[in-house]
């Protein structure tokens, strides 16, 4: 076979093994990410690692606020975001959920979502957080197709997030983006002066309904 043909192989796997680890992974299970960009010598290369995505235990509780503390910092949004953490740790809620994806003892993501008490279908994710040492592996998205697979089983029709127009959630933002989340509305100087907060929305049944 040309060198040529081997490479167009090599690109069509390639794209065949990157779009099938798109499509959902089970509410809670196991999901593959990307070890690309752990390859530094062939940063192309295609391979995808399986995590295991699982709820949140009692016992990972100073682990959960060890990863969210360092991921979040002291950014002014982060009381508000910390505090469904907080309602998650304190009980198995519908309102307030988080699941995990660990590594040996610790805990590299992180996503915390619930059902909209009152609404009827509504859910909403509160944040997702992935170990600064993890990241750019797809792990933030499988943990966002497992809680949209969840919240979708137990009856949700879509997911809201809401998101501080800041700089440095501009990776969040495209994350969300990627993940099917579209922009819903926004209130301008929401946060403070010259920084709004957008509403996104991801539809659970219907068009989007990237099978989660
Ligand atoms: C935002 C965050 C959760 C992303 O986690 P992640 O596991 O790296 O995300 P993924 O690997 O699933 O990214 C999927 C896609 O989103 C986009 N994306 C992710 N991070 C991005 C960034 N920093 N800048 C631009 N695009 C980004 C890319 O398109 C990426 O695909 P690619 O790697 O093939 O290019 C992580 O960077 C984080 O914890 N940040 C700090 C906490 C935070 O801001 N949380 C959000 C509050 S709601």
């Amino acid at each position: 076979m040309s060198r040529a043909r081997i490479l167009f192989a090599r690109f069509v796997m390639r794209e065949i093994r990157r779009a099938r680890g798109m499509r959902a992974v089970p509410s809670v299970g196991r999901a593959h990410v990307s070890l690309a960009r752990l390859c530094s010598r062939v940063p192309w290369f295609p391979m995808r690692a399986p995590v295991t995505v699982r709820p949140l235990a009692p016992l990972d509780s100073a682990a959960a606020r060890a990863l969210a503390d360092t991921v979040l910092g002291d950014a002014p949004y982060a009381p508000s975001m910390l505090a469904p953490l907080d309602g998650a740790l304190r009980s198995d809620s519908e309102e307030y959920r988080a699941l995990v994806v660990g590594e040996h003892t610790a805990l590299i993501g992180l996503i915390v979502f619930g059902a909209t008490v009152g609404a009827l279908g509504a859910g909403r994710i509160y944040f997702v957080a992935v170990d600064g040492r993890a990241r750019r592996r797809g792990l933030a998205t499988a943990l966002i197709e497992a809680a949209c697979a969840e919240l979708r089983s137990r009856g949700g029709r879509f997911v809201a997030m809401e998101m501080p127009e800041e700089p440095r959630l501009d990776g969040a933002r495209a994350v969300a983006l990627r993940a099917g989340f579209r922009p819903e509305g926004r209130v301008s100087d929401y946060v403070r002066e010259g920084v709004g907060l957008a509403f996104l929305r991801r539809d659970l049944v219907g068009s989007h309904d990237s099978g989660c």
